[in-house]
């Protein structure tokens, strides 16, 4: 019988880059939390998916030479991309959302229009600091040492007409949530929003922009995009059915039994999030979980750093469970935790390979040496059973107790510390001496029996962490589905008495710790960029046969218009001399179609086609970057249209 309905969630994650460890710890903790919930007899609906609007997307597409929906559509459907990375991570999510999907979308906008109707948002000028890597408009209060103070990096004095949410409104509702037992955790989170952000004064949050295009249209204001974090927070909802058709399971799960997010974005889920809810007249999420970071020699992961660690490398060196199991055992999960190499691989020679691997295979090999498999039913209890008994017995509790909390860590340890009294009773019942003699049968019997017990018991409540070789360790022990059931995780004496056993893999193979870290390094160098290479091979000089394979024309341009849905973007009808090419530049900031028509340009004649915001470029004209603007180079009136530039 179902326990009721547990709605887990993700972030949506940006497909601005590939997606590294740190990503994947928070995917892997909460896929672990939505497998135990279904363990129990929860009906749960688990959800992640991606956040794909804003400028940080829009300007990544344009410099990769696609338009955004290209871009992110091989970010998260390509090979190697979102979706592959969580298959291979047997992540068990019963739906994914993208934040480009039609009914997302039109949801989007209705609801912006539902809290306008409602007087929570409406029209002004935005003017302040702007962080673009984070889309996220600062005050002065709340920059650290003048940088933003989530990614340290540079913001920049931005002004535009927009439309802000009345969040200052809710601010008294929400900082009574924020003191509510259990809402936000871990709890020494809660000071932290308070002290940063409610008791400076919550100040209207700005949630639309029209400096860019590349998000949800204000439906009834089309020069503006829904700002992206208004987006995003709403797939929670939308993604059950709330204001579209697609599905229809909102009243089913809403709301949310909890949000996991990472402690950076803690801000947006446990005070926009909630005041944005209540402006709909909407029930609250029951819980945020703020998780630490993963940090790498000290500091955080970032692709612009150039420190990322490659999960799909680990998963498939050493097992997607071996690394599932290392990210969710050595971290507390509220904290921050240091990755390295090292203690993966010491993580996973103590405790998969040496403490689990060797009592599942060392448990398998005896019964198939001494019984060929296959257990006599008779039995010979003693006193020295007893610990081992009762240590199971009370396991699930101890590891039901951790799990509620989120104690991801502590539930996993608890696990351990019964395999590895099962490892201490093994030494201490030394099967080997009694096989020598037939008259210690029953009691052989009973020791093994035992083992495999206890085996079923830790595994079972192993399988939200490590699903795949659970299946793999129940088929040895001769464990099928109903032995492994939850009710039966605080039951001694599940497995039928005559159990037979299979021999099977071995599951988690030692690993050689100095010759790995070598492999390791090796692997995981930082991949040279081209520019490197080139500087490396020959100090950065080219020779002329380099050079000659850039083909490099007089152009006339003959027509130009603004490429529609965009503001950086012309469209160039460019006569050759021998043929006409259709040209998109990203320059209408510093040109008007006037100051360029009948002028004559530089094309470079011979690149790859691509298509930018769906616009088909031809080729591309040569300007001088002169400090954040472009400057078109011209050639003279009189310069022949079509003659080669060398
Ligand atoms: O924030 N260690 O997306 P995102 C632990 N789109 N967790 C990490 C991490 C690390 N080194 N690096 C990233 C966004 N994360 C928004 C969310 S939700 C409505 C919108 C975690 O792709 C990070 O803390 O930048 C966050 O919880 C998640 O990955 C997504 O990050």
């Amino acid at each position: 019988m179902s326990k009721g309905t547990f709605y887990i969630t993700t972030p949506i994650y940006y497909p601005s880059d590939k997606l590294h460890i740190g990503h994947t710890y928070c995917t892997v903790a909460t896929d672990a939390i939505a497998r135990y919930r279904r363990m129990c007899g929860y009906d749960v609906m688990f959800l992640t998916g991606t956040d794909e609007h804003g400028q940080k997307i829009e300007e990544k597409a344009m410099a990769a030479g696609v338009d955004p929906q290209t871009f992110v559509d091989n970010i998260v459907e390509g090979p190697g991309g979102i979706r592959a990375l969580w298959k291979l991570m047997n992540i068990s999510n019963d739906r994914f959302i993208r934040t480009t999907d039609d009914y997302h979308v039109s949801a989007i906008q209705k609801i912006f229009k539902k809290m306008y109707d409602k007087g929570d948002i409406y029209k002004g000028a935005y003017k302040g600091l702007y962080c673009t890597p984070c889309e996220s408009f600062w005050t002065e209060s709340q920059l650290v040492g003048g940088k933003c103070p989530d990614c340290g990096r540079e913001v920049h004095y931005a002004e535009e007409e927009a439309y802000f949410f009345r969040l200052s409104a809710y601010a008294d509702r929400v900082q009574a949530l924020l003191e509510t037992p259990g809402f936000l955790e871990p709890a020494s989170r809660v000071n932290e929003m308070i002290n940063n952000f409610i008791k400076p004064g919550l100040e209207d949050l700005c949630v639309s922009r029209t400096t860019f295009t590349w998000g949800v249209p204000v439906e009834f204001d089309p020069g503006h995009v829904v700002y992206v974090w208004v987006d995003a927070l709403s797939n929670y909802i939308t993604a059950l059915g709330y204001c579209n058709d697609k599905y229809d399971d909102y009243d089913k799960y809403w709301p949310a039994d909890v949000h996991i997010v990472g402690k950076e974005i803690v801000r947006f889920h446990s005070i926009i999030w909630p005041a944005m809810l209540m402006s709909l007249e909407l029930p609250l999420p029951k819980k945020i979980f703020g998780h630490g970071w993963l940090l790498l020699e000290g500091g955080k992961m970032s692709k612009s750093k150039g420190n990322v660690v490659d999960p799909v490398l680990l998963a498939k060196r050493y097992g997607v469970d071996a690394l599932r199991f290392f990210l969710l055992r050595e971290f507390p999960f509220g904290s921050d935790g240091n990755f390295s190499n090292e203690a993966l691989i010491a993580r996973i020679n103590s405790d998969l390979a040496n403490d689990l691997g060797n009592l599942v295979s060392r448990t398998v090999a005896m019964v198939l040496k001494y019984f060929d498999g296959t257990l006599p039913e008779e039995r010979q209890e003693a006193p020295e059973d007893g610990e081992l008994k009762s240590m199971v017995l009370a396991l699930r509790d101890i590891y039901e107790a951790n799990m509620e909390t989120y104690a991801l860590q502590g539930a996993l340890m608890e696990v351990f510390k019964v395999v590895s009294r099962a490892n201490k009773y093994i030494d201490e019942t030394c099967p080997w001496i009694l096989a020598r003699d037939e008259a210690n049968r029953a009691r052989l019997a009973t020791v093994m029996y035992n083992l495999l017990e206890t085996i079923r018991v830790c595994v079972s409540l192993l399988t939200p962490f490590i699903p795949e070789s659970c299946g793999k360790i129940f088929e040895q022990i001769g464990a099928g589905p109903k032995d492994t059931t939850w009710d039966k995780a605080n039951v001694f004496g599940a497995l039928p008495a005559n159990v037979t056993v299979r021999r099977g893999e071995a599951l988690f193979p030692r690993i050689d710790m100095a010759k790995e870290l070598e492999e390791l390094e090796k692997l995981t160098a930082a991949p040279k960029s081209q520019v490197e290479e080139e500087l490396e091979k020959g100090a950065g000089l080219i020779d002329i046969n380099e050079f000659g394979k850039v083909e490099l024309r007089v152009g006339l341009i003959t027509q130009c218009e603004p490429v529609k849905k965009s503001d950086k973007l012309l469209k160039l009808q460019v006569d050759l001399g021998t043929e006409k090419r259709q040209i998109v530049s990203g320059i209408s900031q510093w040109y008007s179609p006037g100051n360029l028509i009948g002028k004559k340009v530089i094309v470079v004649a011979n690149l790859k086609p691509a298509k930018l915001r769906g616009v088909e470029s031809q080729g591309m004209i040569l300007a001088a970057d002169v400090g954040e603007a472009a400057k078109v180079i011209f050639c003279d009136d009189d310069t022949p249209v079509g003659a080669k530039v060398r």
